[in-house]
């Protein structure tokens, strides 16, 4: 272990927390680089289950540092309560570093998010409604507030006067509550008392790190498939899950990257609304669905299921320079008759292996499958060879088609239940 990536190969939710945990027990820092409190992962800690949304996961951990970095917009009301809630859990000597440069999600983002959604009717993207895009708008629109205009109070006061001039204007536009920028200055002192000991220049503190060769895990959250550039567009996330992001959302030199895990369900979900050329209406998937648990952690959505797609773990792999794949959920498809794997699309009659950029084109790729023999094994398999052929078949084929191998199988949820192949 070095620098290494954790990354969701799929539409986000590919049980990123457990493999996350697992590498995050060896690091010296955790560090999430992009999203915000739209992640979401449940941690047992003490007996005690914890739903993180902006704090990395090793917050549990007081050996490890844990970083918010530049790329990430955060909501500091939120983080507060996040905060107060792992230190009534018993955690008083946690390690949290946050970037002076990263955006803060503001009251009004999230308003503006809600009415965003309500305007699209049935054109809805689904969102989680916490504030993201509107939050990642006002950045690239140079009129965002950020974690370090918390430690300059005067800034900060002539800061939210001239934002609130232009955010009160569209809120008003759009039958909205306005903010007055002395009221929202007082909140935000009041929870800058909390946070303002965590706020430095992380880009200094992670390049330092490097090269004193710290043990560094940068947490991806959502996945590549909901990447704003590449993924299924405007049906994404307004941020890069993908280890390509991570020198941008955290300011350290791309070949400092020695690792980068993606992070695969042995099927495929996605939350809210766009293309899902695998997806399953029938029983199957709501077999499936109750077998994975695919219920939302921040939304307690409904995740949509379907059939493992080789066409987009092939590209997301590609993209993003994978060297392993960490395979999880893999007991779910135990005794799945009618076993596929996507691995080409038909369009227009025509033989496809890519992803169309086109959402049109997308909407009508019909899926080419492979079919596949049931399994099954045991809750407490503990090598790759004592699984039956069947299943090291599915998992071969995989590789094969991606030529990247499965280092990590993932067969439940206690960390127990894991198998290595290294
Ligand atoms: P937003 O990130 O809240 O703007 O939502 C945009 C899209 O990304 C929606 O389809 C969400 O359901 C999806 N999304 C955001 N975060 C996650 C996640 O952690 N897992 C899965 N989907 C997500």
């Amino acid at each position: 272990m070095s620098v290494v990536v954790i990354e969701g190969a799929q539409w986000g939710d590919e049980g990123k927390g457990k493999i996350t945990d697992f590498l995050a027990s060896k690091s010296d820092i955790v560090v999430r680089f992009q999203g915000g409190n739209n992640a979401g992962h449940t941690i047992c800690f003490n007996n005690k289950k914890f739903a993180l949304r902006s704090l990395p996961s090793g917050i549990f951990n007081e050996s490890i540092v844990n970083v918010i970095a530049d790329g990430v917009v955060l909501n500091p009301f939120m983080l507060v309560d996040e905060i107060n809630e792992v230190k009534e859990g018993g955690i008083t000597n946690f390690n949290l570093l946050i970037s002076n440069r990263c955006h803060l999600i503001m009251p009004y983002h999230l308003d503006l998010d809600g009415a965003y959604e309500s305007l699209l009717s049935d054109k809805k993207i689904g969102t989680t409604k916490k504030g993201i895009g509107p939050c990642y708008i006002d950045k690239a629109a140079r009129r965002g507030i950020r974690a370090g205009d918390l430690l300059e109070p005067k800034f900060l006061k002539e800061k939210l006067e001239t934002t609130l001039k232009v955010k009160n204007l569209e809120l008003r536009s759009l039958g909205l509550k306005e903010y007055d920028p002395i009221d929202l200055y007082n909140k935000l002192m009041k929870v800058a008392e909390l946070l303002k000991e965590h706020i430095c220049d992380t880009n200094y503190y992670l390049n330092k790190a490097i090269k004193d060769n710290k043990n560094i895990l940068f947490e991806g959250a959502q996945g590549m498939m909901l990447d704003i550039d590449r993924g299924t567009y405007p049906y994404v996330t307004s941020s890069s899950p993908s280890s390509n992001y991570v020198p941008q959302g955290s300011g350290i030199p791309p070949k400092a990257i020695d690792e980068v895990v993606a992070i695969c369900k042995a099927y495929t979900t996605r939350v809210g609304e766009g293309p899902f050329p695998t997806e399953l209406f029938n029983e199957l998937g709501d077999k499936i669905r109750e077998k994975g648990h695919e219920y939302g952690t921040v939304t307690h959505r409904a995740r949509r299921v379907g059939y493992l797609d080789l066409v987009v773990l092939r590209r997301n792999l590609e993209m993003s320079g994978a060297t392993e794949i960490a395979l999880t959920l893999f007991d779910v498809l135990r005794n799945i008759k009618d076993l596929k794997i996507c691995y080409a699309y038909k369009l227009d009659g025509k033989i496809i292996d890519y992803i169309p950029a086109s959402l049109d084109e997308y909407s009508r790729c019909e899926p080419v499958y492979k079919d596949f023999e049931p399994f099954d094994f045991k809750d407490d398999t503990k090598t790759f060879e004592e699984l039956p052929i069947e299943a090291k078949n599915y998992i071969k084929y995989i590789e094969d088609f991606t030529g990247v191998k499965v280092k990590i199988l993932s067969i439940g949820s206690d960390r127990e239940q894991t198998i290595l192949r290294y």
